[in-house]
């Protein structure tokens, strides 16, 4: 097995600098956007032969990590909050959280109950020659779309709940926590490599906040999925007045956004942790020389060191040409080869 992803997780030393990309599955692969024109998103997620099938669509390019196809959304389905993937409007949850009733009436699952992706890891894990990522969503960035009822701009449902109702608040995070730390217990015992914990939208708190009302809801997962020694990768955005508070609440590689130059970022997490990050993704829209100049730059603020991993500072965009994509995990593998 290609093992340089999980030895830069380690801080061990490597061939050359892995690469992988979040949503490295998806809509700028034609060959995504054609099963998709057969079945919708929830399809491919809950039939584990379709899941492994996108998971490894673009394996091709070169990447040194899978991520597992699913979304962080999922376990809302069996909690009790149904939602779809709307057209052109991302997420819809049909009965937004609004209320203590409606925190009471969230049903803490048992893992068995998305058991179509624990059967996908296990699919995965038979084909795969680079090691498998599991994921989960963090309280805050589940919560705010349970309360706004979808994406959001100013989270001002999801604020107002956490400052007016605090202990509605820590109910709902309560029971969000205790749902991902089972889930990426069962993930890691299906076969995953590594998690990823996505605490997207983190950026909207300032430090003090985060550290009163989110910082022990993922720290209780993250302390806890921390002792199976699998890596953990602790992701947000928009977090440069965050790392430290993150690094503390847990995670042995932190993800850095692509506005934290990652050599501050690094020294402010600590060169005891790795780090993943953190070329914008719009870069990669083209030219590819643009593309690998801002690439060189991210490798240069790394300095050689064991412990990066590299990746987007999000999730690559449907408009992304696939020929920038190769280029790009061609240029960091050739020019990071340690001597
Ligand atoms: O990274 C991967 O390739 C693995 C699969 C993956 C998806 N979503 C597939 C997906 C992962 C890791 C996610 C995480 C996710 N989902 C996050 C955190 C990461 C981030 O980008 O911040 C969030 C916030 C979600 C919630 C979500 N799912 C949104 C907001 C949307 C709509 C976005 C859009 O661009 O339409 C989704 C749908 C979704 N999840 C798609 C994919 C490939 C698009 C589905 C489609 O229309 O085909």
């Amino acid at each position: 097995m290609n093992d340089r992803f999980l030895r830069a997780c380690r801080r061990e030393p490597v061939d050359c600098t892995p690469i992988w990309m979040m949503r490295q599955a998806g809509r700028y692969m034609a060959e995504y956007r054609a099963l998709r024109e057969k079945h919708s998103m929830l399809e491919l997620c809950k039939t584990p032969e379709l899941a492994m099938q996108v998971t490894l669509q673009p394996l091709p390019f070169g990447m040194d990590a899978a991520i597992l196809f699913a979304d962080i959304l999922l376990p809302l389905e069996p909690m009790g909050a149904p939602f779809e993937f709307a057209k052109g409007e991302g997420p819809v949850i049909h009965s937004p959280v609004g209320s203590k009733a409606d925190v009471d009436k969230l049903r803490i699952i048992e893992p068995g109950e998305l058991g179509y992706v624990l059967e996908a890891i296990k699919l995965l894990k038979k084909e795969l020659k680079v090691p498998l990522i599991g994921f989960a969503g963090a309280p805050f960035t589940l919560a705010s779309y349970l309360v706004e009822g979808g994406k959001s701009s100013q989270f001002a449902k999801t604020k107002r709940l956490m400052y007016a109702e605090t202990e509605t608040w820590n109910a709902l995070m309560g029971k969000l926590a205790e749902v991902v730390r089972r889930f990426l217990h069962a993930q890691i015992d299906a076969g995953a490599d590594a998690v990823q914990l996505f605490d997207s939208w983190i950026g909207q708190l300032n430090a003090d906040d985060y550290r009163t009302y989110v910082q022990p809801h993922v720290a209780h997962v993250l302390k806890d999925i921390m002792k199976r020694g699998v890596p953990v990768i602790h992701f947000g955005t928009g977090t440069y007045h965050l790392l430290e508070a993150q690094k503390e609440a847990g995670g042995t590689v932190i993800g850095l956004d692509f506005r934290t130059p990652l050599a501050e970022g690094w020294k402010r997490v600590g060169h005891d942790h790795a780090v993943q990050g953190n070329l914008d993704p719009t870069v990669l829209l083209g030219p590819r020389d643009l593309a690998e100049r801002h690439a060189a730059r991210v490798l240069e603020q790394a300095a050689g060191r064991d412990g990066h991993i590299f990746n987007l500072g999000h999730g690559i965009l449907p408009e992304t040409p696939v020929a920038n994509v190769q280029a790009v995990i061609e240029f960091v593998h050739r020019t990071s080869a340690r001597k």
